[in-house]
């Protein structure tokens, strides 16, 4: 239990962003936001020009940013007076190079229904800054397969009202959300015939998945192929505490393929940031689950703690910076400006192969590892 009691405060020292040049490049080098008084507007370059990742026709930063809380009461403790804060989270993250960001039709509970994708839309045409920065914005959104959605049609119709939403012409990736091949095999078919759908209206410029197995995604893949609809993302929980047989296999499914693995959750909800303990648990559902697994992440939140120190970095940037060592886009959750300013620093280095293991090894001995999402297929 020590090894998760100690203050993640201890990570934040209240120094400047430090910068290290690599390569006559000069990279920013994150560590303590926490205690700044001026937010620094740009931190310098985070990734090399060449560090970007292909997905589909984009060309994307080597991480994005999840938008679930934005507009989300029941988990998150989304309010509206958040949201000139949270223009200022996504500022910060596209000045600093951010191109990604992943919302979902179903995200914002009661009222704010539909929030994440509207906040998203607003930010970016209010966002002040070149024509050319705003087009580069890749939004990746998710169209949620609800019982009522059983044809392609109305996925089609679900794709307009995300644009509207968004207040744009075309959406960069739309995603299935989840899979219905578990409980509602016949409704698949309109999931796939739908992306196909929009796809070939030019609604969606790229199209991909979330929630999809290794072997459903096999399927997805050949039938989109047959229908002339390159597959361009598959998107799945993925962290330390996410990284079971199957998230392995899927990685080696995509690869084979050409599609492009996104880690939603890099954080673990926010159990890998450090922040939380037992005895200090966040608000809300969360909270639950929290009380089931923290008590049994003392070694790898130890090991995440050890290597943060010596590298300077804090454990959320080692977590996502583990994501991005396993080939993958990891999109943490941001809710503030300093949480995104302190993710950022998760880009410009790399962890060596011997920092991974130490933190595999920590994870695999968890007792409890983060439940799976209920619509995860095989
Ligand atoms: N396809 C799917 O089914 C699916 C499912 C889940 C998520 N996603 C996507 O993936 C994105 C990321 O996943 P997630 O939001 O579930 O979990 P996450 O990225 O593992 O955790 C995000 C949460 O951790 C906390 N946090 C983030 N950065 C922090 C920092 N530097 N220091 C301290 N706390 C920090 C924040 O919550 P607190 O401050 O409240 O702790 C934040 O909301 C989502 O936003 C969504 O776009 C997709």
């Amino acid at each position: 239990m020590a090894a998760i009691s100690s203050s993640p405060a201890s990570a934040f020292c209240g120094l400047p962003p430090r910068r290290s040049v690599a390569g006559g490049f000069c990279r920013a080098s994150i560590k303590s936001p926490a205690n700044s008084l001026q937010l620094p507007s740009r931190l310098g370059p985070l990734f090399w020009p060449w560090e970007k990742v292909k997905i589909g026709g984009f060309s994307v930063s080597p991480m994005g940013f999840g938008t679930w809380a934005w507009g989300n009461q029941l988990l998150w403790g989304y309010q509206e007076e958040m949201d000139a804060s949270l223009q200022e989270t996504f500022n910060l993250a596209v000045r600093n190079g951010i191109t990604l960001f992943d919302t979902a039709d179903s995200y914002g509970t009661g009222r704010f229904n539909g929030r994440s994708e509207m906040l998203l839309g607003k930010f970016i045409r209010e966002y002040k800054g070149t024509y050319k920065v705003r087009e580069n914005i890749v939004v990746a959104t998710k169209f949620a397969a609800y019982p009522w959605r059983f044809t392609s049609g109305q996925f089609l119709k679900a794709c307009k009202s995300s644009l509207s939403r968004l207040q744009l012409e075309r959406i960069g990736i739309g995603q299935l959300h989840w899979s219905t091949a578990n409980y509602a095999p016949l409704q698949e078919l309109a999931l796939w015939d739908g992306l196909v759908a929009m796809y070939e209206k030019g609604l969606v410029r790229a199209v991909g998945v979330s929630n999809y197995g290794p072997r459903q995604l096999l399927k997805i893949h050949d039938y989109l192929k047959s229908r002339g609809v390159p597959l361009c993302s598959a998107q799945v929980q993925f962290s330390l505490l996410s990284m079971g047989d199957d998230q392995i296999e899927l990685k080696a499914v995509c690869d084979s393929l050409g599609i492009q693995l996104i880690s939603y959750s890099p954080l673990g909800l926010g159990m890998l940031t450090g922040k939380y303990l037992p005895s200090k648990l966040p608000d809300g559902p969360r909270s639950i689950l929290f009380r089931q697994i923290l008590p049994g992440l003392g070694p790898l939140l130890g090991a995440l703690r050890a290597i943060a120190e010596r590298r300077e970095k804090t454990m959320s940037q080692v977590a996502i910076n583990w994501c991005i060592c396993k080939g993958t886009i990891p999109i943490p959750g941001v809710k503030s400006v300093r949480q995104a300013e302190e993710n950022l620093g998760s880009l410009g280095w790399r962890l060596g192969s011997d920092e991974i293991s130490v933190l595999e090894s920590a994870a695999k001995e968890c007792p409890r590892k983060m439940i799976q999402n209920i619509f995860q297929t095989r």
